[in-house]
């Protein structure tokens, strides 16, 4: 048991934005901090941080607690393991007020696992520092190899000796049991029930989670003998899953974030050259293909992946279409080549580490871009060919999930495809549909259809888009124009999406509101309230039914939306209220952040606003109806609510006369 003045003590310290920060990128959003949340996979964030209440929240799938509960959920912890891990992480001593006798026999067989793991690690590298064919075969090996000593001791490389069993014997030794060493795979029971070392007579790569522990090896062979697997690696294992682990990550994050961008390259080797180099955020998928986890692995700690390629033409053309997959998850995909066949490894050692860096900063190119440029050499002349590149660069476009960026690409195609822009859009606009059609079995586009640009500038252009562009039913091919409403009810209906749309996240403690967010806040005050717009009506019910689901809803899902008008009032709200003018920006910015100050007044403002005038029509047609009445009764009931409508009014108009100077 940890007694409670050392867990008061964790609590304390561990602040929770540094505890969350380790595992997830946060964005400060007004009082906020949002990310992407790591229980569960989304593209838009909505996993929530309060640093003021030391608190985590996702609405998407509504996990949420503080900092020992990120942890618990996170590494799947115990308490008292959560709060280990944060005492570690602080530096604070932890008094246990029943000591546990400190045995190798851990509380749980993971744990256990773990344990057994570092145990290894730490005897192959003892081996190959001090053993006598450690240092004679493994170290001279990584030295001939040009490996600095400070780099294979950051990656904790080791050497198992050559002998069926010196591992297990020494891990017994230790106190160890066989069956965890078993379950980690680093050593296997044969038919007659012996047990032996998988990776005798090997260098070894330790692999390690992100959070720096170590869940598995790769070993290589030191023999030249084409009939010997070059690696051996653990099989999967209760701490170690393939599919989401990256070689090198643990070292690498903290690079990643700061330099925003991760190198991705194929071998250990690789990883450890890199690094040698001075390039600390890279990682490798080791051995797997790249898998969707792993991606999103990255995207955690930043957008941009930039491919490391070894320069074999026939490698970089199988692999171009496993790169779409890091453009589907919506991150930004460079590609760097290496001369000659050189893979990182070889061109880092062959060129220096200076010359290396040099060129990796010089030779990016944008993946898109690279694809249509080799595929295009590939072609030739031929039209045929030519065809089938355009469709396939499409292909890889419409797998981005962002609308911006991916007409940024099709403008820059179309220049370097020779192709109008407007053709490549309709091809664009096709893949989309049918993706749609397969996914939904509607025949409603899911993103907005692409405009080619020229369309929105040249009023006089009327030959319109390409037949084959998809349009939604009903709907002209051009922008939809923006009226501005003088109708009082419409500028007050928008004004409430407007403020949703903009301060929806900001979590607020208002007198008897405690620490609510503003678009619960509206939501739940709207409850009497009925839109008459339909565009405002539509949003505010999908915002009121994904807050009912539990999942607060962002700007950017309306922004991008498969209904056309939706996107429009939204895009049109989020850059009111001031029109374009040079100084736009600024006068914006001033705006956002003088509103942002008085967000109380802000609110209240626009829901009374918007209440007064539901009430003032309903007062005007309970007179209405007042006048054709001639039933005494009913004229007695339509009076009565007059009278307590009014009493209504008459304090929403006490509120805003006094409160909202507007
Ligand atoms: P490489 O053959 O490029 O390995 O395979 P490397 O790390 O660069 O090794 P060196 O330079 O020859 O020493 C890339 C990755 O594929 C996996 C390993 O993760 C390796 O790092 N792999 C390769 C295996 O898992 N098994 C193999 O037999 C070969
Ligand atoms: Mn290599």
């Amino acid at each position: 048991m940890i007694d409670q003045d050392t867990i008061n003590k964790i609590t304390e310290t561990a602040r929770i934005e540094e505890v969350v920060g380790d595992f997830v990128t946060l964005k400060k959003r007004g009082t906020s901090l949002i990310g992407n949340c790591p229980f569960h996979n989304e593209k838009t964030p909505s996993f929530h941080v309060s640093v003021a209440k030391g608190i985590y929240k996702c609405f998407g799938c509504g996990k949420g607690g503080d900092s020992v509960h990120f942890i618990m959920d996170h590494e799947k912890y115990s308490y008292p393991e959560a709060l280990k891990f944060l005492a570690n992480k602080y530096n604070i001593e932890v008094e246990e007020t029943v000591q546990s006798p400190q045995n190798i026999e851990a509380q749980n067989a993971r744990e256990s696992l773990y344990i057994v793991s570092e145990f290894a690690a730490n005897y192959f590298a003892n081996e190959l520092w001090t053993g006598e064919d450690g240092r004679a075969i493994g170290l001279s090996y990584f030295k001939e190899r040009g490996f600095r000593e400070d780099i294979l001791k950051k990656f904790q490389l080791g050497y198992s000796p050559d002998s069926w069993d010196a591992l297990i014997q020494s891990a017994v030794g230790a106190g160890h049991k066989e069956e965890y060493l078993e379950k980690t795979g680093l050593a296997i029971r044969n038919d007659k029930g012996r047990l032996y070392d998988r990776f005798r007579g090997r260098v070894l790569f330790p692999i390690h989670n992100f959070t720096g522990r170590i869940i598995g090896f790769g070993g290589r062979t030191l023999k030249t003998d084409k009939n010997v697997p070059k690696y051996v690696n653990s099989p999967e294992s209760d701490i170690y899953h393939k599919s989401n682990v990256l070689y090198g990550l643990f070292h690498a994050k903290k690079a990643i974030r700061d330099a925003d961008n991760c190198y991705l390259v194929e071998g250990y080797a690789d990883v450890l050259a890199v690094h040698q180099a001075g390039i600390e955020n890279v990682v490798a998928s080791s051995g797997t293909s790249l898998t969707t986890e792993q991606i999103r692995l990255i995207g955690r700690f930043s957008e941009n992946v930039t491919i490391l390629y070894d320069g074999d033409a026939a490698g970089i053309k199988a692999s171009l279409r496993g790169l779409d997959m890091i453009l589907e998850e919506g991150l930004n995909v460079k590609v760097v080549l290496f001369p000659d066949g050189h893979d990182p490894d070889s061109y880092m050692h062959h060129v220096g580490s200076g010359e290396f860096k040099k060129y990796i900063e010089d030779n990016r190119k944008d993946f898109i871009l690279y694809k249509a440029s080799i595929l295009l050499k590939e072609a030739g002349t031929d039209p045929i060919k030519r065809a089938g590149i355009i469709r396939d660069i499409v292909e890889s476009i419409a797998k981005i999930p962002d609308d911006i960026k991916a007409s940024v690409f099709i403008r820059e195609c179309s220049g370097l495809l020779q192709v109008e822009e407007r053709i490549l859009l309709s091809e664009l606009n096709k893949i989309r549909a049918a993706k749609f059609k397969k996914a939904s079995g509607g025949n409603q586009p899911q993103q907005s259809s692409f405009q080619p640009s020229s369309y929105q500038q040249n009023p006089y252009q009327q030959d319109g888009p390409p037949d084959n562009l998809f349009e939604n039913p009903g709907e002209s091919a051009g922008p939809v124009e923006q009226v501005e409403p003088t109708d009082h009810n419409l500028i007050q209906e928008r004004e409430i999406v407007r403020l949703l749309l903009a301060f929806g996240h900001e979590l607020v403690t208002w007198d008897k509101i405690d620490n609510m967010y503003i678009g619960s806040f509206i939501i739940q005050n709207l409850a009497d309230v009925s839109f008459e717009d339909e565009i405002c009506k539509l949003i505010i019910n999908t915002y009121r039914d994904e807050i009912e689901n539990g999942h607060l809803p962002v700007a950017s899902q309306f922004i991008k939306n498969e209904d056309r008008r939706i996107v429009d009032l939204a895009i049109t709200l989020s850059t009111s209220p001031y029109s374009l003018s040079e100084n736009w920006e600024n006068r914006h910015n001033i705006y956002v952040r003088d509103e942002s100050i008085n967000l109380k007044k802000t609110i209240f403002g626009g829901l009374y606003h918007l209440k007064k005038g539901k009430i003032g029509k309903m007062l005007t047609d309970i007179t209405k109806e007042l006048a054709s009445e001639t039933d005494p009764v009913n004229q007695e009931i339509l009076m009565q609510r007059h009278i307590m409508i009014k009493g209504v009014e008459r304090d929403i108009s006490k509120y805003l006369g006094t409160v909202i100077l507007k």
